[in-house]
């Protein structure tokens, strides 16, 4: 297993380029699946996620190639299916998997998918998933840990169908955006997840012939339509990423530029850290941070978009952990989500976790050691910590930083970072 070994305290400046976002990604690369033509993603990450969702499509019989000469682009024909499955071998390793299920519904009007089964950050079900796909007519027994799937007896599509779901889903809104473009009439999805990935999919969707409406917002219609066709569509740039060199220059001090950052996705970190005395500036396609000195440490909850992003916590947790001052972190997406910070205590941060809340005090300085990466967004967070800790850092099973960061180590090596990957 590959690891980081990060010699801490230089200050990051440069420039770097963010990446196309994961989690739009992972659906568009399903939304292929709606239509017997070719669609064309450009900006689509190099990460660990992207080709197992590659290798999960191929494995249904969806052909998907990267150019040659520009390999952020992928071509992708689902004209002809083999297996319309999602098998657990695949599933488990990334939950995402499970956007396979509406567009495989809806097109071939039968799916097979596996249950995620348990992961890092909480338990994380798909009742919701099985629920809207009930609601648009789907017969779903689930039997030896797979989602059968399937249309009554005669039936050819999916039925639109107003679904409001007990909680904000982020895969679940996109599933039945997927399924309800070619369902039987009109479909309203109420309490649906605003995230900047959803409207950047449903865009694509619209490229390729969906009538959807009400997109960014909770409440989104969709006018089925009996067929899509193919389309070239830009995957958006990844917020994640862009967030995660934010604390991480906040944390370090320097001066760096993001290009193709959108500051319009990420309104409530950066907030936040203006807040804690970062300077940021942005404009069309960038996003500039200059920080020096202490931060002060800022108290934030989790919630849905476009509240502070679950998927930002451990890293603004990071910068935290050195900043000025006490705070107070309220994780209300996930249960378990609180892995790193037995790690940054062995870092020497200061922190208690009570129920749903972690409490921080701000320690002047973090010290070296090796820290084991529990997942995707706690090993970013460790990354961070190596970066401003005293000495040198091991960050351990970087498997978890690979699904989701596209050439993370050699992105900050370029601003100034002494980081280098150990292979074994
Ligand atoms: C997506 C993101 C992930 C992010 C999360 C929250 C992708 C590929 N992943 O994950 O990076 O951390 O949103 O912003 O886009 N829930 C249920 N039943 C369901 C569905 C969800 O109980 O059927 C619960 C979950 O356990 C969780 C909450 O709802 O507590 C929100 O989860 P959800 O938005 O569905 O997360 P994902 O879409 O899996």
């Amino acid at each position: 297993m590959d690891k980081l070994l990060i010699k801490g305290g230089n200050s990051l400046a440069g420039t770097v380029e963010i990446s196309g976002a994961k989690n739009a990604a992972l659906p568009e690369l399903c939304a292929a699946l709606l239509t017997a033509d070719s669609v064309t993603l450009e900006n689509v990450p190099a990460l660990q996620d992207v080709a197992t969702m590659l290798k999960l499509i191929r494995n249904m019989g969806v052909q998907a190639e990267r150019s040659q000469a520009r390999p952020s682009t992928v071509t992708l024909n689902a004209g002809a299916l083999s297996s319309p499955e999602a098998p657990y071998e695949l599933v488990k390793t990334m939950r995402a998997s499970v956007l396979a299920l509406g567009p495989l519904l809806a097109r071939f009007g039968e799916a097979t998918v596996s249950l995620p089964g348990g992961c890092a950050i909480g338990s994380r079900p798909v009742d919701q998933h099985i629920k809207g796909m009930q609601a648009m007519g789907a017969e779903i027994v689930v039997e030896h840990g797979y989602m059968i799937a399937r249309l009554p007896a005669g039936q050819k599509r999916l039925k639109g169908a107003s679904i409001t779901t007990d909680m904000v889903t982020v895969t679940g809104t996109e599933n039945f955006l997927m399924a309800a473009t070619l369902a039987e009439g009109e479909t309203i999805l109420e309490n649906a997840a605003q995230e900047p990935e959803i409207g950047d999919l449903a865009e694509m969707l619209i490229k390729m012939g969906a009538r959807i409406e009400g997109h960014g917002t909770r409440r989104i219609r969709i006018q089925g339509v009996e067929r899509l066709h193919g389309c070239t569509h830009q995957v958006v740039a990844d917020r994640i990423e862009a967030g995660t060199f934010l604390c991480a220059v906040a944390a370090t001090g320097g001066d760096v530029v993001l290009k193709a950052g959108r500051a319009d996705h990420l309104d409530a970190v950066i907030d936040k850290l203006r807040e804690a005395g970062a300077v940021i500036t942005a404009g069309d396609g960038f996003i500039r941070i200059q920080a020096s000195g202490r931060m002060k440490a800022q108290s934030f909850r989790t919630t849905e978009y476009p509240g502070f992003p679950t998927d930002m916590q451990a890293q603004f947790m990071a910068l935290n952990a050195i900043a000025q001052g006490a705070s107070a972190v309220t994780e209300t997406i996930f249960e378990n989500r609180f892995m790193h910070v037995n790690e940054m205590v062995r870092l020497g941060a200061k922190i208690q976790i009570e129920g749903k809340v972690a409490v921080m005090e701000g320690v002047e300085k973090l010290s070296g050691a090796t820290v084991m990466a529990t997942d995707l967004r706690a090993s970013a967070s460790l990354v961070i910590a190596g970066l401003v800790a005293q000495g040198e850092t091991m960050v351990d099973r970087i498997y978890h930083l690979d699904r989701g960061y596209d050439q993370m180590e050699a992105k900050l090596r370029g601003i100034g970072a002494d980081i280098e990957r150990v292979r074994s």
